[in-house]
């Protein structure tokens, strides 16, 4: 199955990635852990992204594509893949086009996740994510067991520097700006499908099952 999940910054796709990850053991591809893992290292790519997402504005478009043409080429994504994050813009779902069929492929569903602005807001500011590998946890609704310490491995947990309040306004703006005209784009397409986003985790994970992949509810 090869999902797309689209939807505001915040909305939670990534933690809705993350289980459908394990449920169906296909790999979550977020180009935004790509991109920070690139800036922890500070390779000069992920210092030149860091710069354009400190400010809350898209990377340019041929390098997320190229990065995520390169991705797809791992045999992990063989079985299927969920890529959370991208597209973001229509050009750079017209490239994802070309380069899945050019292998034989194409996206079977996309998930756009709804949820209302103040929703979102909570949900960034009081977003934590572990060091290490990028468990997401929040203060208020999915808090961690012990303060500032990740359940999974142990590793600190930090604010994102693009969850601060400025930055996720600007956020907001870049995605109806940019990332909405994609519902139109794949409801041509006939691969669409809205979710609200709104409620508890596993609510929203049960609707998402249903959406996604109803075989492997059985
Ligand atoms: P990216 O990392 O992709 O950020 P995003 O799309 O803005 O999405 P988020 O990670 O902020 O949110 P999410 O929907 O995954 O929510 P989460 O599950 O964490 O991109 C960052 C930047 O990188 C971009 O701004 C851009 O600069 C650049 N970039 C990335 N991809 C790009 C591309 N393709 N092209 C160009 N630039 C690109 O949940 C949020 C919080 O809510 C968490 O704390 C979570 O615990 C909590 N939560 C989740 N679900 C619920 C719930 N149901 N109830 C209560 N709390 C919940």
């Amino acid at each position: 199955m090869n999902l797309i999940f689209l939807g505001p910054p915040g909305v939670g796709k990534g933690t809705q990635a993350r289980l459908i990850e394990r449920r169906m053991g296909i790999p979550q591809i977020a180009t935004g852990d790509i991109l920070r893992a690139a800036i922890a290292v500070k390779t000069p790519f992920g210092e030149a992204a860091g710069r354009y997402m400190s400010r809350g504005d898209l990377v340019p478009d041929a390098v997320m594509i190229e990065a995520v043409a390169e991705r797809l080429q791992q045999p992990d994504t063989v079985g299927g893949f969920i890529l959370d994050g991208f597209p973001r813009t229509i050009p750079q779902a017209e490239a994802l086009d070309a380069v899945l069929a050019g292998m034989g492929r194409r996206i079977d569903r996309v998930i756009a996740f709804g949820a209302a602005e103040d929703t979102i807001v909570r949900r960034m500011s009081g977003r934590r994510i572990c060091r290490a590998s990028g468990h997401i946890y929040h203060l208020d609704s999915n808090p961690p067991t012990t303060p500032g310490v990740c359940d999974i491995d142990a590793s600190p947990l930090y604010q994102r520097d693009d969850d601060r309040p400025e930055t996720i306004r600007r956020r907001m703006q870049v995605y109806r700006e940019q990332s909405e005209p994609l519902i139109a784009f794949y409801q041509a397409r006939g691969v669409y499908t809205a979710i609200s986003a709104e409620g508890e985790i596993e609510e929203i994970y049960q609707t998402l099952l249903a959406a996604a992949a109803p075989q492997v509810l059985g």
